[in-house]
């Protein structure tokens, strides 16, 4: 029981002045969801005729090249500016050569999406060895089984260049080698491509996140897993070092994955630099999300808006999402 007799002070301070309508509410929304700040990742596959759905990840699928123009066309006309193309081989070998073929999957990819949409759509190459190789590690192996670090590096200096040939606008390193965006900068250079940009998975977490993305991408390890070149979930500082380190070798974009789990560091990342910043939501993000959604669990499209606001909201350029498209038709639709 209430004992005091003194009257009640109304609160100076009322944060609720500001959420009364919703027009108040966008006028000080500090965080704008745009499909212009959207990447959308794809699959190109070798003997998929048309398109063959991903169980793990429904919506999406491995893509035949000729089904994968019909996909960016969709994407640039919602109003998403760039893809992210992967590339599942029919063969691979131990050294992971179809990642630098000239006819290779994610070379025939890249060259027939310039094609068909030129400059309306930034086409960004994932740049890793993981889906081309036997083992499926992100490099060449040592004669006892670890990954070689600076072969790896000639290879992906190899693999940079057939990308830019076959003309990415931009090229993304994905294997977490020591040296990769240096070495890549530098055959990109010699080779003409000076002003190709650099999308550095800078801070790249060895995640359980990926699961699904593995599956999609046939790139599971055959045997180990990537924590001897992937950062250690438990490590905050050092994805710092990580990013500051790419940026010395010439990175021109720095990206944090995966997003959720590591939104402190993505918010990290913000405080520290000035250069464009993405974050990437991976495959098990979007997986959860699906699953939950598919048993009436959730609101989907509410719960998808609200993630990625919150990858923007924690600092993030740009968003690179398996949602791309479906949020862009829901932010059209208001
Ligand atoms: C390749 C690569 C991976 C992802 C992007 N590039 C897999 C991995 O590192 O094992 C994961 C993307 C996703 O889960 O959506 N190295």
């Amino acid at each position: 029981m209430i004992t005091t007799t003194s009257p009640l002070k109304p609160p100076l301070r009322r944060a609720r002045r500001l959420r009364r309508t919703q027009a108040l509410r966008g006028l000080v929304r500090e965080t704008s969801l745009d499909p212009r700040s959207f990447v959308y990742p794809v699959f190109a596959a070798e003997g998929v005729q048309g398109s063959r759905p991903i169980p793990s990840m429904p919506g999406q699928a491995q893509h035949a090249v000729a089904e994968l123009k019909r996909v960016a066309a969709e994407v640039a006309g919602l109003g998403v500016p760039g893809i992210l193309v992967f590339g599942v081989p029919e063969a691979k070998d131990a050294v992971g050569t179809g990642g630098w073929a000239r006819d290779g999957i994610a070379q025939r990819a890249i060259r027939a999406l310039k094609d068909a949409q030129g400059e309306a759509l930034t086409v960004v190459a994932d740049l890793c060895l993981c889906e081309y190789t036997d083992h499926g590690h992100c490099g060449l192996l040592t004669a006892t089984g670890e990954v070689d670090n600076d072969r790896t590096l000639e290879a992906y200096q190899r693999v940079a260049v057939s990308q830019a040939e076959a003309g990415a606008d931009v090229i993304a390193p994905s294997g977490m080698m020591d040296g990769q965006v240096a070495a890549i900068r530098a055959a990109l250079d010699e080779s003409g491509f000076s002003g190709i940009p650099i999308l550095a998975y800078a801070a790249k977490y060895a995640s359980g996140f990926y699961g699904p993305f593995r599956e999609a991408a046939g790139s599971t390890p055959q045997f180990g897993d990537r924590r001897a070149y992937q950062m250690d979930p438990a490590n905050r500082r050092e994805a710092m070092v990580e990013l500051d380190r790419d940026l010395e070798e010439g990175a021109d974009l720095l990206m944090v994955k995966p997003a959720l789990a590591y939104l402190d560091v993505l918010a990290d990342a913000r405080a520290r630099h000035q250069v464009p910043l993405g974050a990437y939501n991976v495959s098990a993000e979007y997986a959860m999300v699906k699953a939950a959604a598919e048993r009436g669990w959730i609101d989907e499209r509410r719960i998808v808006l609200e993630i990625l606001t919150s990858i923007r909201r924690a600092g993030a350029d740009f968003v690179i999402t398996y949602h791309a498209l479906e949020a862009a038709r829901w932010l059209s639709e208001g």
